[in-house]
């Protein structure tokens, strides 16, 4: 990586034909050309673990917004999160300490929120569901799901390695059907789903949490559009984006400089730095219901979690809610 953010951008762009070739934009060190698998012990893998820490820390607080028995086996086994902790009192600060505090707490909070709205779908009776950019999720596991239920995981290869290899000596056992699918994001994986047993013509729940931050927009614009492409109508979304640039201004912001300096995780630097779709618009667009929502309303509807603070690297995160009402297949 050599720290200059702004690079020719051409596999993606190219690949996908949706905007012109060659055009200088920045490109956030995930999705720079070349950047390989390094699983969860670098690059954009580690944040897997980053979010992993935060569930193993939030399982174990009084007031916790889920218990994730899993998440500790994979911060322990991993060398990138060596000498992180894994229990609230083994975080100085505590609740003030911007990393694990605030940001740890940001991540219990959506984790519910998506928990819930999962459950949520499965009440409505889909039984079909997918990850993407899985990473370190245990959802397959640690969630009760309705008889006939199937996960699908999408991440890279080396990621999901880990992740099986841990939850094998954990003797974790899936709570629903598991299908492991490793791909990258940026390629053409939307054909592995229903040679992997997906069934377009039944409604599916996708998830695509704390991942798209990290993909360029031209492939964002194309996840969505491939998930569209096999949803059924009652098929339902969530995910998470930035629709705009964090400026460099926030570089300094307690919770992105806790996180460089103390994990060596430059979150700032593995944002993708293109320019954001409105992707809610999009999926209206074709037949969608979008609720586009501040993590802020789910601090109020749960009780607890981050509140909005000057300079917040929080403030511009959304999380979209969006159901499918009509068909646009053929
Ligand atoms: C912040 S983690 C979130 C993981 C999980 N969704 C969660 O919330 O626990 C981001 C995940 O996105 C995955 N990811 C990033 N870029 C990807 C790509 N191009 N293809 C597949 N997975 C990708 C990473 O490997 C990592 O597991």
């Amino acid at each position: 990586m050599d720290g200059n953010p702004r690079r020719r951008v051409r596999n993606d762009e190219e690949q996908y034909g949706l905007s012109p070739v060659g055009a200088e934009v920045p490109v956030g060190e995930a999705t720079a050309p070349g950047a390989g698998d390094a699983g969860v012990e670098g690059g954009v893998g580690a944040t897997a673990l980053l979010v992993a820490a935060a569930r193993a820390i939030e399982s174990h607080r009084p007031d916790a917004l889920v218990h994730d028995p899993y998440a500790e086996h994979f911060v322990r086994a991993a060398g990138a999160s060596a000498g992180w902790p894994l229990r609230p009192e083994q975080v100085p600060g505590g609740g003030a300490d911007p990393l694990w505090g605030r940001l740890g707490r940001y991540f219990a909070l959506r984790t519910r929120a998506l928990d819930d709205a999962l459950r949520e779908a499965a009440g409505a009776g889909i039984r079909q569901f997918v990850l993407l950019g899985a990473g370190l999720d245990t959802r397959a596991y640690r969630l009760r799901w309705p008889e006939g239920t199937t996960v699908w995981e999408v991440d890279r290869p080396n990621v999901l390695a880990f992740k099986e290899r841990i939850l094998a000596h954990a003797q974790a056992v899936p709570a629903a059907g598991r299908v492991a699918v490793p791909a990258d994001l940026r390629e053409n994986w939307a054909p592995r789903l229903p040679a992997a047993g997906l069934d377009p013509a039944a409604p599916t729940g996708w998830l695509a949490e704390g991942v798209l931050l990290y993909l360029p927009g031209a492939v964002e614009r194309h996840l969505l559009a491939a998930v569209d492409e096999l949803s059924a109508p009652r098929s339902t979304l969530c995910y998470e984006i930035k629709p705009v640039r964090e400026v460099e201004t926030l570089r300094d912001s307690p919770v992105y400089a806790a996180t460089r300096d103390r994990l060596g995780v430059d979150l700032l630097r593995l944002f993708e730095g293109s320019p954001r779709p409105d992707s809610a618009s999009d999926l209206a667009a074709r037949g969608w219901r979008c609720s586009v929502q501040s993590p802020f309303d789910h601090t109020r509807r749960y009780g607890r979690g981050p509140l909005p603070e000057p300079d917040d690297a929080l403030a511009a995160n959304r999380w979209v809610f969006a159901e499918k009402t009509t068909s646009t297949a053929g």
